[in-house]
């Protein structure tokens, strides 16, 4: 299978396109999962302090050297070396709502470093910015501290609405890589992604799939028959058309390699615009302003 192509983030820093979702992975399946996932030519990863299974993560990415590098498998010259190496891959972790604050941010940083093994992350992003504690311009000061130090090659923003990115931009220095919202065809979040067009952030979409819901749509169902593809494949090529980072969660290989096989094919503009169709303003997950 090939490889995910990469997104250049405002920094410069390359991300696969289509990663692997590891929310409500149990801990003890968790390196398996990357394993399997890393077998079927994923390197992109996301996963959170409050998803409980960092330690199982960080065993699955230790198993990367039996894997055959991005350079081989895109076609190089077969002169690099064969086996992964941790620059290869791409980790997203997240930090936890209850750690928010400059410095329960940093030894947050700190556990889930220790957890995943790993000496820097890729992206580091807060998880939801939780108003009423009113700490994510704190958090985010932190980030910009981990990012300096090199410990996080990228920094960004998870479920932050239009009035959470104006706040933080008051004060940061460093503008989010990232947000990563639930964005899938029957919440499509026309205005963020307007708005993270202009200030130069890429949208990450998670519940991808609107988790396994959307895939049950009628039209979602025709275009797949039509273009012999899965309902899920329909869905990924929707997010890769858009230009979205897309991390699809999926428990079998089958499925896992189903799910980054989206690259062979392309919706003509009488799909997209009939999929632009099915805005219905459904959240699969929390309305970010409930969150605290
Ligand atoms: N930042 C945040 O607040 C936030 C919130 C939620 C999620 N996320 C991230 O986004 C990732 C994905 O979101 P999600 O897990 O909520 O939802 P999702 O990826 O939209 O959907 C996952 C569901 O779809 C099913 N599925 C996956 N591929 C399939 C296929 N090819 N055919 C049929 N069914 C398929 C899975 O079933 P099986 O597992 O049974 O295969 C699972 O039930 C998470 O894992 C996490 O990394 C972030």
């Amino acid at each position: 299978m090939k490889p995910s192509p990469r997104l250049s983030l405002n920094n410069g820093v390359l991300i696969d396109q289509v990663g692997c979702g590891l929310y409500k992975v149990p801990p003890e399946d968790a390196a398996g999962l990357v394993t399997m996932a890393l077998e079927a030519g994923y390197r992109h990863f996301d996963t959170a302090a409050m998803y409980g299974n960092e330690t199982g993560v960080g065993r699955g990415i230790g198993s990367l050297s039996s894997f055959v590098s991005p350079e081989d498998a895109r076609g190089g010259s077969g002169e690099s070396s064969p086996s992964l190496s941790r620059e290869d891959l791409f980790v997203t972790t997240k930090l936890w709502n209850d750690d928010q604050g400059y410095d329960a941010t940093l030894r947050a940083f700190d556990t889930s470093m220790s957890n995943l093994g790993l000496e820097y992350v890729d992206l580091y992003l807060i998880h939801w910015p939780c108003q009423q504690r009113g700490l994510y311009p704190e958090s985010y000061r932190a980030m910009e501290t981990l990012y300096r130090e090199g410990r996080a090659r990228a920094i960004g923003v998870s479920n932050f609405q239009p009035a959470h990115l104006d706040r933080l931009l008051q004060s940061a220095e460093v503008v989010p890589a990232v947000n990563q919202i639930e964005l899938h065809p029957w919440l499509q979040q026309q205005e963020l992604r307007t708005l993270h067009g202009e200030l130069g952030i890429t949208t990450e979409a998670w519940s991808p799939l609107g988790r396994g819901q959307v895939l049950q749509d009628p039209l979602v169902l025709d275009l797949a028959a039509a273009h012999g593809r899965t309902p899920a494949q329909i869905i990924l090529r929707w997010h890769i058309e858009l230009g979205n980072v897309t991390i699809p969660k999926a428990s079998s290989y089958a499925r896992i390699k189903e799910n980054l096989n989206v690259f062979g094919f392309s919706l003509d503009d009488a799909a997209m615009d009939a999929l632009a169709g099915l805005e219905r303003g459904f959240r699969t997950g929390s309305h970010p302003d409930s969150v605290n």
